[in-house]
């Protein structure tokens, strides 16, 4: 693969590089690449960490299916051998599924770092009480926070949200609160409401305020990083410890390695040609075969084709049938055929991933009458499928 640094470049403001320090992890730089159901897999996260430094964290595993042995789980939540270090995000609605799950991974010695999603805007999800629709209790977001933090030991755990369930019903705070108090490592806030799910813009504020109640762990910045500069602009406005990179990394592992130059106060890499882009793409799916087997491998990298492609001047024809490759041969046969051209400037921002939004809530019955109530959620809401 080309030496991303070989593009050429535009400039950006010297800044202090800082480092992140999760618990007894130091990340060289802050930047996170955010848990992203069917992305962040292992392969994924290893193509990304070869543009730049930072924290790679998991897709989001079920812990009651870990608990109840699921192969599908499993596989999710392993690692590469020399992967380093080993970020996993858990989602559940049970505090014991939840603690048991981290002392299992513990105990194999599988993981370096927890992360828990209570962030997932997901129907199936919240309609149990799950993800974005939990720190609505608060009794019951703490007895799952602390189950995770009493059982990881050493071990950091982080906790990721949104702002609350929608404007009349605002959680971060006392999210992010309670998780300091418990002993957290650190908290990433998405600057969205569940209802909003993925429309309009994340609302920087919030984490600028969150940063002002947690003041003794790092705060974390979700939503909307699509250029390196938003990240600094990020920074910059928000006071935020580091910033986490969902979308705008969708079929552009590169941007790590634009965020690493920002954050070093370096002159920023273009954006690859088409033929680096083949680079590229040719070695993320010669990654994934490697890992699920030249059958799935080829078939999960189907998606991820046209994200690589966005915003490039490459014909309709080519992008379906990228969408439609058995193999790796076939990938690398249409990926000849792509005229080298570069990446207009007014694409350098084209959206990709989930933009849906606003949504109706769906939540437990009564759920909102009490947020300070002894409610467990759903036991349903704990099957919900790994990387659902
Ligand atoms: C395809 C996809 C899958 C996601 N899966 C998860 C997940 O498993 N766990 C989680 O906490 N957030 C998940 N998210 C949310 C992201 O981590 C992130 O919070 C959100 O996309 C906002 O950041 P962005 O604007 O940088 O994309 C997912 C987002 C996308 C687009």
């Amino acid at each position: 693969m080309s030496n991303p640094t070989t593009y050429s470049s535009v400039s950006t403001p010297s800044v202090e590089p800082k480092t992140l320090n999760i618990g007894s992890i130091t990340v060289p730089l802050p930047v996170v690449l955010a848990p992203m159901a069917g992305v962040t897999n292992a392969p994924f996260r290893r193509l990304c960490k070869q543009f730049g430094a930072g924290l790679y964290v998991s897709e989001m595993i079920s812990a009651r299916a870990l608990c109840e042995g699921s192969n599908k789980t499993d596989m999710l939540a392993r690692f590469a051998d020399d992967e380093n270090p080993r970020s996993l995000q858990l989602a559940g609605v049970n505090p014991t599924y939840i603690g048991e799950a981290v002392r299992r991974l513990r105990h194999d010695d599988r993981v370096d770092h927890f992360d828990l999603n209570f962030g997932c805007p997901v129907r199936k999800v919240t309609r149990h009480g799950g993800g974005g629709a939990l720190p609505y209790k608060r009794k019951l977001y703490t007895s799952i926070v602390k189950a995770a933090i009493d059982a990881a030991g050493p071990v950091p755990v982080t906790v990721k949200f949104r702002v609350g369930i929608n404007d009349e019903h605002v959680t971060y705070l006392d999210a992010g609160k309670i998780a300091e108090d418990l002993g957290a490592a650190a908290v990433a806030l998405h600057g969205r409401t569940v209802e909003q799910l993925y429309s309009g813009e994340a609302d920087w504020s919030t984490i600028a305020r969150l940063k002002e109640t947690v003041t003794s762990i790092p705060v974390l910045g979700n939503g909307d990083i699509w250029e390196a500069a938003d990240a600094l602009r990020m920074v910059d406005e928000t006071g935020c410890d580091g910033v986490v990179i969902g979308r705008g990394c969708l079929g552009r592992p590169w941007l790590f390695g634009q965020l690493a130059a920002a954050f070093r106060g370096e002159p920023i890499p273009k954006p690859p040609t088409t033929a680096e882009v083949a680079e590229i793409m040719t070695e993320h799916a010669r990654l994934l075969v490697e890992w699920f087997g030249d059958y799935k491998g080829v078939r999960e990298f189907r998606k991820h084709t046209a994200w690589y492609l966005k915003g490039y001047p490459v014909g309709g024809e080519v992008r379906g049938l990228l969408g439609r490759i058995d193999s790796l041969e076939e990938l690398t046969t249409l990926l000849d055929g792509l005229p080298d051209v570069i990446l207009p400037e007014e694409n350098y921002r084209v959206f990709r991933g989930h933009t849906r939004g606003p949504q109706t809530v769906s939540l437990p019955e009564r759920w909102l009458d009490d947020p300070f109530d002894d409610a467990l959620a759903d036991a349903a809401g704990d099957s919900a499928a790994s990387g659902g």
